[in-house]
């Protein structure tokens, strides 16, 4: 794994946040263009970096965690591999808690997130020669693989309604379980008795019952079709579709607004955010990914910056809010005429 420190830049590192092993130099690194739109990137475990973003700023988050038990990143303290499905959903919800910490009032959270099935038998799950990442764990017995579960063997373990749940229950508002159709999905070689899936949750939830939402920029209802991007960046096999964000952050913040992802690996959060005249703040625990991405923020044509310029960057809401037909100040329902002023 490359080091962070290895970057051309500056750092920024705080040695009180350092978790374990590949991850023991945690970094945070500012971004400004001369558009006056800026980025950071934050190197270490989300739960922790994200202490130190201040309250209330983020207009929208979006994000898709490591699913439980499916991938190996390759690095120790990685997120998914808990013993049991409980333990894996205190440990998003102590990043969950951050990220509505963080979110403006109004703010919205997009949480694209897959199913793992009980096996049951005692064995590995067998390889699947499309994907390298998955191969790791299917050659070892992981805790869904151990008999004793309350669950019949080969059942689908509902891991992103557990989630919701768990979610609503520390107070988000969850508006919408939107499908995500991944319209080109591969086969999957071991799935002899059942339908492949297709599809994975986007689930949206809102930091208030009163949030601002820009429904004009909604392109579909609660199915949206979008396939799978087969270019892999940074070798990334588990990226989402910039497509996805993009919708994600055209309805929930307005242009020049702040966008959120707390696990950002290759980076798509950052670079739709940044074609898209929003400001963004990533974070991941690789330092690969992390690496990668600063390349992708230069490559836009942006220079390093203090940590400050982010986080007082974050600290101002776009001039544009006020205006922006999202904000919840501007809604009408649907049929009423605008009051004169
Ligand atoms: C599903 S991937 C995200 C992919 C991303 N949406 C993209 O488009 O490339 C999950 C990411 O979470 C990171 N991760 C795992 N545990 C973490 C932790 N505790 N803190 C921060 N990042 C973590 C992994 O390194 C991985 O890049």
């Amino acid at each position: 794994m490359n080091s962070v420190a290895s970057s051309a830049l500056s750092p920024e590192t705080d040695s009180a946040d350092s978790p374990s092993s590949s991850s023991s130099n945690p970094s945070r690194y500012g971004y400004s263009s001369s558009t006056g739109h800026f980025a950071g990137l934050m190197h270490g475990d989300s739960a922790t970096m994200l202490k130190s973003l201040p309250d209330d700023v983020f207009n929208v988050a979006v994000t898709s965690p490591p699913y439980f038990w499916v991938r190996d990143y390759g690095y120790d303290g990685q997120l998914g591999h808990e013993e049991s499905v409980e333990t894996y959903i205190d440990a998003l919800m102590e990043v969950f808690d951050e990220v509505k910490r963080t979110l403006h009032p109004e703010g919205v959270f997009f949480l694209n997130i897959g199913d793992t099935y009980y096996s049951g038998n005692g064995q590995p799950h067998g390889s699947d020669p499309k994907c390298s990442s998955r191969n790791f764990l299917r050659r070892k017995v992981r805790p869904v693989d151990v008999g004793g579960w309350d669950i019949p063997k080969k059942s689908m373990i509902g891991v992103p309604w557990k989630v919701a749940f768990a979610m609503q229950e520390r107070g988000w508002t969850l508006r919408s379980s939107i499908i995500w159709n991944r319209c080109n999905s591969f086969v999957e070689p071991t799935a002899r008795d059942r339908p492949y899936r297709q599809y994975e949750f986007v689930f949206m939830f809102a930091k208030s019952r009163f949030y601002s939402f820009d429904r004009s920029k909604l392109v579909e209802e609660d199915v949206w079709n979008i396939p799978i991007e087969r270019n892999r960046r940074a070798n990334h096999n588990a990226a989402f579709p910039s497509e996805l964000v993009r919708r994600c952050i055209e309805v929930g913040s307005p242009p020049n607004g702040h966008v959120l992802d707390p696990f950002v690996g290759s980076g798509t959060t950052v670079l739709t955010s940044l074609l898209n005249h929003r400001n963004v703040v990533g974070i991941d625990m690789s330092g690969d990914y992390i690496d990668y991405v600063q390349g992708v923020v230069e490559a836009e044509g942006f220079e390093s910056a203090a940590w400050n310029a982010v986080t007082d960057g974050l600290k101002r809401p776009s001039a544009l809010w006020d205006d922006w037909a999202g904000n919840r100040n501007n809604f009408r329902k649907p049929g009423t005429k605008k009051k004169q002023e």
